[in-house]
């Protein structure tokens, strides 16, 4: 394990702030615009560096870079994304989400995953605290992605599909799935995004008292 030397990847100039503030979801990805092995590297690499606990470091990568296997995959994405609206909405069919619901834009990445240059699943030995440790590693992959450029977006699956995800890759059984990621140039822009502002969603000193900025 290297724990002396500090040597970022040259290629992550960007300002940590200016990847925070334009990160945000990209749901439809450039399929002719390939994303590098290297880049590839840069980004788990950065992952590997973030908190966990105890420093056992239980988070798992599975990139998929087969464009056919990805194709396969995105079958599955799209019947995973319907399964969770049909549990938890009965919808089955974008005429059943309603106008501006904000499952519209998620509709969109089940068609789209299919054209994902890269796509990342993350897993962990199943244990206890797994996914919480796994999450940090996801967001130093989501930022360190949007200072090379490449697009991002964190979503899930369904059980219904997990045991086909997983042979299709030769997962072993003991692994437990977190999260999938998309990765590549995006088809728009990075930009700003919309959030609370944050004198609404913090208390100072006592819950429900306001920070001191507006
Ligand atoms: C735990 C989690 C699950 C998510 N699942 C999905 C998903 O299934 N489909 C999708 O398109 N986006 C998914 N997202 C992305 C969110 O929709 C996105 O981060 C949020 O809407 C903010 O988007 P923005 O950064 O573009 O403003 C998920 C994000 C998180 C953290």
């Amino acid at each position: 394990m290297d724990m002396v030397r500090l040597d970022p990847p040259r290629e992550l100039t960007m300002p940590i702030g200016e990847a925070m503030f334009s990160q945000r979801a990209t749901r439809r990805l450039d399929p002719d615009r390939p994303v590098t092995d290297e880049q590839v590297e840069i980004i788990l690499n950065a992952a590997s560096k973030a908190p966990n606990g105890g420093n056992v470091q239980p988070a798992r990568y599975l990139v998929i870079r087969d464009r056919a296997a990805i194709a396969e995959f995105g079958k599955l994405y799209f019947e995973a994304w319907w399964a969770k609206r049909r549990d938890a909405y009965g919808w089955t069919s974008k005429a059943d989400i309603p106008e501006g619901s904000v499952y519209r834009l998620p509709a969109l990445l089940a068609d789209e995953m299919v054209n994902a240059p890269t796509v990342i699943l993350v897993y962990s030995a199943a244990s206890g605290v797994a996914a919480s440790s796994t999450f940090p590693g996801v967001q130093n992959l989501l930022l360190s992605a949007r200072a090379l450029g490449l697009g991002t977006v964190l979503t899930t699956l369904h059980p219904q599909v997990m045991e086909r995800v997983n042979a299709m890759f030769g997962v072993p059984d003991e692994m437990a799935f977190h999260c999938c990621i998309p990765l590549g140039y995006p088809r728009g822009n990075f930009g700003p995004t919309s959030r609370l502002p944050t004198s609404t969603t913090t208390s100072w000193d006592r819950w429900g008292q306001s920070p001191p900025w507006k």
